[in-house]
C-alpha cells in the first residue's frame, strides 16, 4: 500500500460537550486571547453549528458558525498549530460553507484581526472580500484592535 493511501484523511463530525477538553487545549495553544470554556458551551446549547476535524482519531481542528435568515457568520476556525499547512484550515472552512449552502445561507461573513496573516491569506484564498471595519472590535496588549469584516456569496 502506497504512503498515500496509509496516510489517513480529516474526518469532520459535530462537537459534543466531550470535546471541550481538546478543543480549549487547542483553542489556547493557537490564539493569545482564548474563547472561555464558557463561550464554547453557549455555542453548543443555542445550536450553532459547532464541527471537529478529527486526524489520526484525535480532534485537529475545529469551526463554529452561526446560520439566520440567509446570512452564515464564521465564528472561529481553528487547526492545532501541529497541523497548519496541511490543508485543514481550508477543508474546515470548505465544509462550513457547505453546510451554511444546506442551511440556504447565500452569504458568509466573518471577522478578522488585519494582523493575522494567515487567517486573511487563508479567507482570500477561499474568495472572501473586505467589506468594512469594526473599530476596536479584538482585545489586544496595547489597547484594542480593529476587525475586518470579509464575506463572500455562497452561489456556486
Ligand atoms: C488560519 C488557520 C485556520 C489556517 O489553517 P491551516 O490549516 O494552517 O491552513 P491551510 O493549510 O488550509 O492553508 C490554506 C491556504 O491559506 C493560506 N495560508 C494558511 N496559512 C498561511 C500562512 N501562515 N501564511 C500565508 N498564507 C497562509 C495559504 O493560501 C494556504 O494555501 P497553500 O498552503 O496552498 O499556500 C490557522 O493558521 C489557525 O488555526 N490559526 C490560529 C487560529 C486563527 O487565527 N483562526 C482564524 C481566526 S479569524
Amino acid at each position: 500500500m502506497s504512503a498515500v493511501l496509509k496516510r489517513s484523511l480529516p474526518a469532520f463530525r459535530p462537537m459534543n460537550l466531550r470535546d471541550l477538553g481538546a478543543v480549549l487545549a487547542i483553542e489556547r495553544a493557537a490564539y493569545r486571547f482564548p474563547w472561555s470554556e464558557a463561550i464554547f458551551r453557549d455555542c453548543l446549547r443555542v445550536g450553532y453549528c459547532c464541527w471537529v476535524l478529527e486526524h489520526e482519531a484525535a480532534v485537529a481542528g475545529y469551526g463554529i458558525m452561526q446560520v439566520a435568515v440567509g446570512e452564515s457568520h464564521i465564528l472561529n476556525i481553528c487547526v492545532h498549530p501541529a497541523y497548519h499547512r496541511q490543508g485543514f484550515g481550508r477543508a474546515l472552512l470548505t465544509r462550513l460553507l457547505e453546510i451554511a449552502r444546506e442551511h440556504r445561507a447565500d452569504t458568509a461573513l466573518l471577522e478578522v484581526r488585519p494582523t493575522n496573516d494567515a487567517a486573511v491569506a487563508l479567507y482570500r484564498h477561499m474568495g472572501f472580500h473586505e467589506v468594512g471595519v469594526r473599530r476596536a472590535y479584538y482585545p489586544g496588549h496595547r489597547g484594542k484592535e480593529d476587525a475586518l469584516i470579509l464575506a463572500r456569496s455562497l452561489a456556486v
